[in-house]
Parts: C-alpha cells; sequence; structure tokens
C-alpha cells in the first residue's frame, strides 16, 4: 500500500511540478487520468500547464522543421498567453516569473523575425525556458533539454 502512495507521489511531482512541500495526494473530482505514451499520469492540469505542454509539442514539432530546413512559419500567437494564463499556484507569478516570460517570449520570436538563424534562436528560446524552470519549476527541466538541436 505504501508503495502505491509513493508512485502516486511520485507521478504528481513528475508530471505537473508541484513543490516537495506540497505533497498532498488528492484524488478529487478535478484530477485527470491521462494516457500518454510514458503510461498513465494521474495530476491535475491547471490552464497554465496545459499551455506549456501545448508549447512542448509545438516547439518538437518546431525542432523538426529546422532540422530539416523547412519554413518556419509564424509565431504561434496563443504562447502569449503565457502571460494571463491560470497557474496551479497563482504565487508563482510574480516578477521574476514576469520577466521570464516577457524574455521566454523575445527569445521565441526571434527565430520567426531572423530565420536564418534559427537554430540559434531556438536553443535560446529553449534556455529560456530552462532559466523560468531552474526557479518555478524543476521537474520537467529533462525533458525541455530534449529539445536542444545539437
Ligand atoms: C516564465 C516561466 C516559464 C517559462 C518561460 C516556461 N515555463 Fe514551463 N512551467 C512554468 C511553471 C510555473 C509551470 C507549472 C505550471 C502549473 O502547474 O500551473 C510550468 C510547467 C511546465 C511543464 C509541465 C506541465 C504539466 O504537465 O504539468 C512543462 C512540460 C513545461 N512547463 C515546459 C516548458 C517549455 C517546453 C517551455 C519553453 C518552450 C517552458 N515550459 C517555459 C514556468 C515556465
Amino acid at each position: 500500500m505504501k508503495n502505491i502512495f509513493l508512485l502516486f507521489g511520485f507521478l504528481v511531482v513528475f508530471g505537473s511540478c508541484q513543490k516537495a512541500n506540497q505533497e498532498e495526494l488528492s484524488t478529487s473530482e478535478s484530477s485527470v487520468e491521462k494516457k500518454t505514451d510514458e503510461g498513465f499520469e494521474m495530476y491535475e492540469m491547471s490552464e497554465m500547464a496545459a499551455l506549456m505542454e501545448q508549447m512542448y509539442v509545438d516547439n518538437e514539432r518546431l525542432k523538426a522543421r529546422i532540422i530539416k530546413g523547412d519554413t518556419i512559419g509564424q509565431f504561434p500567437q496563443h504562447f502569449k498567453r503565457i502571460h494571463e494564463a491560470v497557474l496551479t499556484d497563482e504565487t508563482d507569478k510574480d516578477a521574476f516569473f514576469e520577466e521570464q516570460s516577457a524574455k521566454f517570449i523575445q527569445a521565441q520570436e526571434l527565430i520567426y523575425k531572423d530565420p536564418k538563424n534559427a537554430k540559434e534562436h531556438f536553443n535560446n528560446g529553449i534556455n529560456a525556458c530552462i532559466s523560468c524552470h531552474q526557479v518555478k519549476c524543476g521537474g520537467p527541466i529533462p525533458r525541455i533539454k530534449k529539445l536542444y538541436i545539437e
């Protein structure tokens, strides 16, 4: 039984970057069970978390296009929702968050403004994801690092 709780605790922390001291294992109605390639995960997903997952997928696709030398297209306007999407923990939305999200949007916009140097700008964009995550949400960092273009 204890092991099952540990497992769920791990998935919650891993899936949604809850801080270690927030180990409430809620099985409330708002919990969602999501089947992913990695298996079952169970966690409550905020608007911001859903946006982050979307940005992850968008960047995976963009990476593939850059590697292939395809056209880059248009900056995805929904990225700007990072300024207003509701967080799991709204107190995370402080001056640091605002500053980092502005830098992140600037870095990502550069890919589209200067597609000749897309690879370099793309990797700077991923750096911007990580500089915010180092302070706000450590869990997904290993996953985000996989986005770098070698
Ligand atoms: C300004 C800070 C900031 C930036 C920039 C940022 N993140 Fe996040 N990210 C967060 C926070 C805070 C959360 C937790 C959201 C929540 O739980 O509401 C999060 C959550 C996530 C998650 C976990 C979502 C889940 O399933 O719970 C992933 C994956 C993620 N971010 C990837 C990225 C990627 C990829 C980028 C860059 C393209 C990025 N993030 C840029 C702050 C940031």
